[in-house]
């Protein structure tokens, strides 16, 4: 039987075990452009460097987000659909969209929510401490950035695990454990936006304070969202929001299992927790890379590039590019914090960079503070089982063994 070619980078087998960091280093220092073959089209163009990354992803009038920000090619319906919602527009109808949403994750707006994220995270632990034992991608990661999302778009709490469901076999639709098979994904997505809509449709009905009222009351080119838009931008928000801050602090925390001395030094010091999140974004950044497609034929890098070539920015690759980083392939949670925030690309660059940036770090930054004040002597009970992907980075199942601290 034929076997699909191992491609150079973006193959499954290749990120069988995670991200392969040290080919993309080799890559970087080789290539400023790649081309590969992929399974989807046939071929994309691999980018590496910052100043590149940052250029296709900041000129959307060459590089445009309208066929996805990721490499597959999406059944001709459901990109029609997916092509109005907020991650597929280009400026300048993706600006009036992405207004709605700015607001409630500014940092005044967040400021505000810490206490509720603190007790969250109090019960959370609660929740774990005395078994000693714990599934932690379900049991830890994954409960901080559902409360706090769900509670801010007034889901209700019946409905969490429906969506979270939702939400899990979309974004892992290519692993058996999630999705059968890759059409499953794409019909999670419709699932989504029309669960989005009859979430709007019920606020209407039963008006209550959430984000979700904000939006609906709120005004794009003078009228109001219909239901089936605020459905698509349920849908961006949820997608956006959980797997990537669940698998952050997942990776991150692993990388303090296996640097104990690090974990310890949060114990005598929690000052430093801000620090091991950026630390943890730099050198465990989930999202792998952001496809975009050229709107015209143009050279670009000393390459041809044909209108409707992908262009895949590969964004662990200046998280970890010496000419940036000192030893960058350290994990060092002392590092400065505010010159790695410049400089990864965690959460993108350009007219699409995260809206839930603030949100990110403070979800990470609140639970992992209530994780270093009340356990200790954390261990691994098996190896954790990544994600089958090559779209994002993460655990499945990470089992911890731990004490309480005294
Ligand atoms: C560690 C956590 C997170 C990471 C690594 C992350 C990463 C990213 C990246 C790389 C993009 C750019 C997509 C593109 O350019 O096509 C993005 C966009 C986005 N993120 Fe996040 N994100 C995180 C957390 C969040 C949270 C907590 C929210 C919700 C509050 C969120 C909502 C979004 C949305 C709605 C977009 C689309 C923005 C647009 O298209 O204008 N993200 N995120």
């Amino acid at each position: 039987m034929d076997r699909c070619p191992v491609h150079t980078l973006l193959d499954f087998e290749r990120f069988a075990t995670g991200t392969p960091r040290a080919l993309i280093n080799d890559l970087r220092a080789k290539h400023r452009i790649l081309r590969e073959t992929d399974d989807y089209s046939g071929s994309h163009w691999l980018v590496f460097r910052q100043e590149d990354i940052d250029h296709v992803l900041k000129t959307p009038a060459l590089f445009s987000n309208a066929f996805s920000p990721i490499l597959d090619d999406f059944p001709p319906e459901v990109l029609a659909e997916q092509q109005k919602s907020l991650t597929f527009m280009d400026p300048p109808e993706h600006r009036k969209y992405r207004t709605l949403i700015d607001s409630a994750f500014r940092l005044k707006a967040l400021e505000a929510r810490r206490p509720a994220m603190e007790q969250a995270a109090r019960e959370i632990v609660d929740a774990v401490i005395d078994r000693g034992e714990c599934e932690f991608v379900t049991d830890i990661a994954m409960q901080m950035p559902t409360r706090v999302m769900f509670d801010l778009l007034g889901v209700r709490a019946g409905d969490y695990a429906r969506v979270v469901r939702m939400v899990n076999t979309l974004s892992m639709a290519d692993d058996p454990d999630f999705a059968e098979n890759r059409m499953l994904g794409f019909q999670a997505s419709m699932d989504l936006i029309a669960f989005g809509a009859e979430l709007a449709a019920e606020h209407r009905r039963n008006p209550r304070a959430s984000m979700t009222m904000e939006v609906l009351e709120a005004r794009v080119d003078d009228r109001a969202l219909d239901d089936g838009e605020f459905g698509r931008l349920f849908n961006n928000l949820v997608v956006g929001g959980l797997e990537t801050t669940r698998n952050t602090l997942a990776l991150g925390l692993h990388q303090l299992i296996l640097h104990p001395e690090q974990y310890r030094l949060l114990q005598e010091n929690p000052a430093l927790v801000p620090g091991a999140v950026e630390e943890f974004l730099r050198h465990q950044n989930t999202v792998v890379y952001l496809r975009r497609t050229a709107t015209q034929d143009m050279e670009f890098l000393g390459e041809q590039i044909l209108k409707g070539d992908k262009l895949v920015c590969v964004l662990g690759s200046p998280n970890r590019d010496p000419a940036i980083f000192a030893d960058p392939d350290r994990f060092d949670i002392t590092r400065e914090p505010a010159p790695s925030r410049k400089h990864y690309r965690t959460f993108g660059q350009g007219p699409h960079y995260c809206v839930g940036v603030h949100q990110a770090r403070l979800n990470l930054e609140v639970m992992l503070a209530e994780i270093v004040r009340r356990m200790t002597a954390l261990r691994l009970l098996a190896a954790p089982r990544h994600t089958r992907s090559i779209f994002m980075e993460g655990y499945k199942e990470m089992r911890l063994g731990f004490e309480r601290s005294a």
